[in-house]
């Protein structure tokens, strides 16, 4: 992909203010929200409200609809109908700002894996030196690697790349599309690890998995999404043991529903 076109994957739009609701502090939500693609609906009038303190980890079967909900959510597409807002605000450019995400395939631009992370972080006006990236770098043991071209790296190294170039941007919201598919059990661990360190600090992390596991070991909230509806919305320990919806039930005992 070229330079241009990666990124404007990795910076959203700001989108016009709208109507203001009264949700509460720190809580990122949506109202109304579809999108429709050629008279395709593939999120349908969604609502919900994720509370900033707690992990939500978004689960459902194949092209129900979860990246394109969470590019919605972070403004890289406008929805066909309705508003998102943090802690009641409709999102504006400001509130990009303190946005990133990590994509089901890392958007790596044809650059050494220094200057990836520089480059995203200059057009926030966030430049940085070399020895100020290091801890950065070394959180996701990418030390060896920063001088190697990032398109080189391998699938893992890639992903633990595109993390570190969001966690850089200093986010308040971050999504995360499925960022440990096809890694190793460590490379796993690293991930997760960090990204347990990232909600203690206060971040809103959005969480795309299909691993039911990863799911129980970090989620709070659960959104199970099933045909671009919410099937249900639950807190994630009583989610795994008691779902409500029949479409969550037979997604985790790996059945699908006709
Ligand atoms: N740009 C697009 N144009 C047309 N259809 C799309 C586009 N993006 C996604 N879709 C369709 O929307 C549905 C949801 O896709 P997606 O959000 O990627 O699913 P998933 O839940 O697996 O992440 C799928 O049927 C997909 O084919
Ligand atoms: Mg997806």
């Amino acid at each position: 992909m070229h330079d241009a076109a990666a990124l404007r994957e990795v910076l959203p739009r700001a989108v016009p203010r709208r109507a203001i609701s009264n949700v509460g502090h720190h809580t990122l939500s949506v109202r109304n929200l579809s999108f429709a693609i050629d008279g395709h609906k593939i999120l349908k009038n969604i609502s919900f409200d994720l509370p900033g303190d707690e992990l939500t980890v978004l689960m459902g079967p194949n092209g129900a609809g979860k990246s394109v909900l969470l590019r919605l959510l972070h403004g890289l597409i406008a929805p066909s109908n309705g508003t998102i807002l943090w802690n009641g605000e409709p999102i504006d450019r400001s509130i990009r700002k303190i946005q990133a995400m990590v994509f089901q395939k890392p958007v790596l631009l044809r650059r050494s894996v220094l200057s990836n992370l520089r480059f995203v972080m200059g057009l926030r006006g966030l430049a940085k030196s070399r020895s100020e990236l290091q801890p950065i770098l070394k959180r996701l043991h990418l030390e060896a690697l920063a001088d190697r071209p990032a398109r080189l790296l391998s699938g893992g190294e890639q992903q633990r790349l595109a993390l570190a170039r969001a966690l850089a941007l200093k986010p308040k919201i971050l999504f995360l599309d499925e960022p440990c598919a096809n890694l190793d059990p460590a490379s796993v661990q690293l991930i997760e690890d960090t990204i347990k360190q990232e909600k203690v600090q206060g971040t809103k992390i959005i969480l795309v998995t299909h691993d039911i596991l990863q799911a129980r070991r970090l989620a709070e909230q659960l959104v199970f999404l099933h045909r671009g509806e919410v099937a249900e919305i639950t807190p994630a320990d009583i989610f795994f043991d008691a779902p409500t919806s029949k479409e969550a039930r037979a997604y985790l005992d790996g059945r699908i529903l006709i």
